[in-house]
């Protein structure tokens, strides 16, 4: 262990932040390879006096941050770490890095359902790290929850998430494409959610050196209009979903009149968007008749 001044360590900080990043990311790395938690990296500034102790040294920290910073390499796969909501959450370059506006799909459920309400059968359609069904199913040990994803390696880390977070057995994992894998479920779940790939292939090629070259295509494509996937899903989910059930979906940012036409035309009704912190239309649900 090194050890080093508080009030060190901080112009140290202060002088990686002032090459570029964000707090979030500089957290991260010193959660992920210092172990040192972000809220006592925040009170090391309260309590400036006395010494830090660091198991790596400050150039190693910094070559890491550069490796970030320079090569726009994503600080979440360098340390294979994301924190999401109250998950930290394992993540490697096969899954997409779980966004903080996703983490509103976990209180629109809640408004719809009410918090531990009784029992509720639910699916999620693409769980990437497994976010959105480790956090409802956590929350609600009475609900049971059925998490898929086509990649058999993402849908393995996704279970090794949610073991990880958790004593508890009320969410499996199921591999396929979209509804395949839920078959004997038909006619069964309350409600379904999905956060699928839905950038439109242009704005795809467009994207951010940190996005297009580190996260998983498969994650991210929605084909030429960004709506191939979402249309299945919603052609599909009357089938899978009880009378009164719930579909819930993340898109794009302009989608959102797009998506409740196809809700409209699936026969769902309740439909609505429902906007994300910064006021964009982000999720689109509706109800199954
Ligand atoms: C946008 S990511 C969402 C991941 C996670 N739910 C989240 O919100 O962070 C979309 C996920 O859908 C999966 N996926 C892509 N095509 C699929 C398909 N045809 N069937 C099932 N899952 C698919 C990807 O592997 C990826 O994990």
């Amino acid at each position: 262990m090194l050890s080093i001044p508080i009030k060190e360590f901080l112009s140290w900080k202060k002088k990686q932040l002032s090459k570029g990043g964000d707090q979030q990311a500089f957290a991260v790395l010193i959660d992920c390879i210092c172990g040192i938690s972000t809220s006592d990296l925040n009170s090391l500034s309260i309590n400036s006096e006395g010494n830090l102790y660091l198991n790596k040294n400050l150039d190693f920290l910094e070559s890491v941050w550069d490796d970030h910073l320079f090569k726009s390499h994503p600080i979440q796969y360098i340390c294979e770490i994301a924190f999401w909501r109250n998950l930290k959450l394992k993540v490697t370059n096969k899954v997409l890095i779980p966004r903080p506006e996703t983490e509103l799909i976990v209180d629109i459920v809640f408004k719809i359902f009410g918090k531990k309400s009784q029992k509720l059968f639910f699916a999620e359609l693409g769980t990437g790290s497994g976010a959105i069904s480790i956090a409802l199913a956590l929350e609600n040990p009475l609900w049971d929850g059925i998490a898929t994803d086509i990649d058999e390696d993402v849908l393995k880390i996704a279970a090794e998430n949610y073991t990880n977070s958790s004593k508890q057995s009320n969410l499996k994992f199921c591999c396929g494409d979209w509804w395949s894998p839920l078959e004997s479920f038909k006619g069964k779940f309350d409600l379904a959610i999905s956060n699928p790939p839905y950038i439109p292939k242009d704005t795809y090629e467009r994207l951010p050196k940190e996005v297009k070259n580190f996260e998983p295509k498969i994650a991210l494509l929605g084909g030429e209009d960004g709506l191939k996937h979402i249309r299945e899903i919603i052609q599909k989910a009357p089938s899978f979903l009880k009378e009164k059930g719930w579909l819930i979906l993340e898109n794009h940012f302009d989608q959102g009149e797009k998506v409740k036409k196809l809700l409209l035309k699936n026969k769902f009704t309740s439909i609505e968007t429902v906007n994300d912190f910064s006021g964009i239309g982000r999720f689109t649900i509706g109800r199954y008749k």
